[in-house]
């Protein structure tokens, strides 16, 4: 690890921002790139050895992590607030991830086929890039690292992570339990630090490739810089994604998907539900049944239990969340339920009531950019022709969900919809993590998916190989 600099980050509990609960030393520029140096030179290493040596050292960092299920998931709550049992879910979201690219890195083969020529064979093979770069987010803070680093670990490249200074912990975490596993320091470094330590690890010579989840603003300057020097970028870059509730829909359990997608995590997901799109002969009951359960959601501290709506990062997201929805209502929405500060006994902490809006238009950051919080908006539509071109409205193009009990209409949704990932009777965040997880659109940055078999696509480069022989006569 690089030494540490002075001016330590200090991190408050969100559900509680008198309690201390995290110091961090940033590192410097100068350790940052050191960093990056030494992964360029251990990279050859490990890049040398097996595909299926490196898949044991990952399947046995999977087996250490579960052991830290419980201490990593505590870890995640006090630093960035999600509720106890997501964390911990998160946490085995992560040793998922860590066993799919241990299987991975033994079957990374590649095509062989008949060759042009006779006595001569042709394949490819993947080599994987040298040293990249992972710049992640504080909103899953284990599992977006993990799914990661594990492909690129897997098809033997060195990664350099920064993970969101405002929850780096469960990272550290996760890069312990790698290096016991048997993962050398310099393959797989950490660094702590903000926008500037993002920029060194982005402009660094011996970066070969950067991949990073965040907003689209980030992201796409980002992708300017790196594109400028031919650096391979992969971005994940949010959503504004709607889930849409067809007439002959079962209301209350599309009104269930719908507050899951909305509110679970204080919407704080790339894939929350940010708008439901409802045809016009369910809208009054939706938006009554939806109303009812956001009422009965409980807001509260992430290690209390039966609390489903945690608090924000930051008093910063409350201000920036409530100034959207000021800004919404200025325009002419209206506030059916939220809308505001959660209750008196939580003034501690970063807490927003669960908020649903109607009468919104283009105009309004609810509609057409990504708020980060607990806030949807409720749209009514004339029919699944005007659903659908409402849902591919935006900019974005993340994650898209259909409520119905109509096998043609899902398919058509599922057709037309412009959704990286789309989801029938689901609500829209959640992915397994051994599909590929992407957006179209604003949504993403590059074509290159992430998890999955895709996930090392962007982590390897091809190489194509032709070997002939002479077959000596008699
Ligand atoms: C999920 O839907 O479970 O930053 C994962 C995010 C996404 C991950 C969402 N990249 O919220």
């Amino acid at each position: 690890m690089p030494e540490l600099a002075d001016d330590p980050i200090t991190l408050r509990n969100p559900a509680d921002v008198r309690e201390v609960v995290a110091n961090y030393r940033p590192h410097t520029q100068e350790e940052v790139a050191q960093a990056c140096e030494r992964g360029a030179v251990a990279a050859r290493r490990w890049g040398a050895r097996q595909g299926p040596d490196r898949g044991a050292v990952l399947h046995q960092a999977a087996v250490l992590l579960e052991h830290r299920v419980e201490e990593l998931a505590r870890r995640i709550t006090l630093e960035e607030g999600k509720i106890l049992s997501d964390a911990a879910a998160e946490v085995r979201r992560a040793v998922a991830v860590l066993r799919f690219h241990a299987g991975e890195a033994e079957r990374l083969g590649g095509e062989i086929t008949d060759a042009a020529q006779a006595s001569t064979l042709t394949w490819t093979r993947k080599r994987p890039l040298g040293v990249v770069g992972l710049i992640t987010p504080w909103n899953f803070p284990i599992a977006i690292p993990a799914w990661k680093l594990a492909p690129a670990i897997a098809s033997g490249n060195a990664v350099v992570v920064k993970p969101s200074s405002q929850a780096p912990g469960a990272v550290l975490g996760l890069a312990e339990t790698l290096h016991e596993a048997g993962v050398p320091p310099d393959v797989l470094q950490v660094v702590i630090g903000g926008a500037q330590a993002a920029e060194t690890i982005a402009d660094h010579e011996q970066i070969r490739a950067v991949s990073f989840t965040g907003s689209n603003v980030v992201g796409q300057a980002l992708s300017r810089r790196l594109s400028a020097r031919g650096v391979r970028f992969q971005g994940e870059l949010g959503g504004n994604n709607p889930l849409v509730v067809l007439a002959d829909a079962d209301v209350q359990g599309a009104a269930e998907l719908a507050c899951e997608g909305a509110f679970l995590a204080a919407g704080q997901k790339c894939t929350a539900t940010r708008r439901v799109i409802v045809e016009k002969p369910v809208y009054g009951p939706l938006l009554e049944a939806m109303n009812e359960r956001a009422g009965r959601m409980v807001v509260g501290n992430g290690l209390e239990q039966g609390v489903e709506v945690p608090p924000l990062i930051s008093s910063r997201a409350v201000s920036e969340v409530l100034g959207a929805v000021e800004q919404a209502t200025q325009l002419g929405a209206r506030i059916i339920s939220g809308g505001s500060r959660a209750e008196a006994d939580l003034i501690h902490g970063n807490f927003v009531a669960p908020t649903l809006l109607t009468d919104v238009s283009a105009g309004m950051k609810v509609v057409d950019e990504e708020v980060f919080g607990p806030v949807c908006a409720i749209v009514p539509a004339a029919d699944d022709v005007e659903a659908v071109r409402l849902a591919n409205s935006v900019p974005y193009g993340l994650s898209a969900s259909v409520c119905t009990t109509d096998l043609g209409r899902a398919f058509r949704f599922i057709e037309c919809s412009d959704a990286g990932m789309v989801h029938v009777n689901r609500a829209t965040p959640g992915a397994d993590p051994h599909m590929p997880f992407g957006g179209l659109k604003a949504s993403s940055a590059s074509g290159y998916r992430e998890q999955g078999h895709a996930g090392v696509r962007f982590f390897t480069e091809e190489q194509t190989v032709s070997v002939h022989w002479e077959v000596a006569e008699g």
